[in-house]
């Protein structure tokens, strides 16, 4: 499921996903105005934290989405993130309600599905058309510009926190993507980079793996995100694997941005993708110099 497809027919399970909930077979009403069944035919996504049904807007007699999570969940800050929120590219928040005392539900306009959904099921070879992936390309950039102006980082940009809605109903073409999620999003203020040196050979893994906790970040970390999820609408594949991500980390850890092993577009590329990819990336960091000290930059934009 990753994202929004439980109701597909010919859904295949994932191990990565999270259980299933169980389910009252009853409608549930949130707030004044809203209502979702609480089945499995009304689910609509998994997540780490949430569970996001289908349901109703009865003021307004629209189907809406309503993303169920424990109270605790939802941290002030994301409060005052999704509130702060006014753009067409990004996921508009209708309300938030509790509907008991330890569980909330945040109610949202109701889009299609998710890119990482779409990539799986509905893109042959996993990659977009040159169509669609100017569209993610364009709304990312329209959307993030919207976070960056906020000084939000969002931290968790992946394709399952990109959502898409289609031209029409059962067709492969996108008319629009917003990015949603907003669970773990920051807002900036002073950032500074890890600066770890020494030698990691003789390291404990929980040494290594706690000197990655104690890096603070910037926006780049997003950039970096957006660059890894186009590279895969463009190339139908994820741009590191677990060894040269294991690499990544620790050359990020010793504070050695540029000896990664920055991943190749393959060949058959479409030249107009690959373009439009590198200038995605690039202008993004013309626009906004994240962090002066760091030179770190996207994959496959490394000036
Ligand atoms: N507004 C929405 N419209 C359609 N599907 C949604 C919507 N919000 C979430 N989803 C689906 O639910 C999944 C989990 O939602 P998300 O907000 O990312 O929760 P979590 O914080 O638990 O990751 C998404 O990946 C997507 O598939
Ligand atoms: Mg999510």
């Amino acid at each position: 499921m990753g994202g929004a497809a439980p109701a597909d027919p010919g859904d295949e399970s994932n191990a990565d996903e999270p259980p299933l909930p169980t389910f009252s077979e009853e409608e549930i009403h949130v707030g004044e105005k809203y209502s979702y069944h609480d089945t499995l035919s009304s689910l609509i996504g998994l997540g780490s934290y949430g569970v996001v049904f289908k349901g109703n807007d009865h003021g307004n007699n629209m189907p809406v989405a309503v993303k169920r999570l424990a109270k605790m969940n939802i941290k002030d800050q994301e409060l005052s993130v999704i509130k702060s929120l006014k753009s067409k590219y990004l996921v508009g928040v209708l309300d938030i309600c509790d509907i008991d005392p330890v569980t909330s539900c945040v109610i949202m306009e109701l889009l299609d599905t998710d890119l990482d959904n779409h990539l799986r099921k509905r893109a042959p070879n996993g990659r977009l058309t040159p169509k669609n992936l100017k569209l993610i390309i364009d709304n990312l950039a329209r959307g993030y510009k919207a976070l960056n102006e906020l000084r939000i980082v969002h931290r968790d940009i992946k394709p399952q926190n990109i959502l898409v809605s289609y031209q029409i109903k059962g067709s492969r073409e996108f008319s629009g993507a917003k990015i949603t999620d907003f669970g773990i999003a920051r807002t900036l203020g002073e950032a500074s980079l890890c600066n770890v040196a020494g030698t990691f050979y003789y390291m404990a893994p929980e040494v290594g793996a706690n000197l990655l906790k104690i890096c603070e970040y910037n926006s780049k970390v997003d950039i970096w995100s957006i660059g890894c999820l186009i590279y895969q609408c463009l190339t139908g594949d994820i741009p590191f694997d677990e060894c040269s991500l294991c690499r990544l980390f620790l050359y990020m850890a010793g504070g050695n941005y540029e000896a990664y092993d920055y991943p190749e577009l393959p060949e058959g590329t479409s030249p107009l993708s690959s373009i439009s990819f590198i200038a995605f990336s690039t202008s993004i960091q013309r626009n906004e110099p994240l962090h002066k000290n760091s030179t770190r930059s996207p994959p496959l934009s490394r000036n």
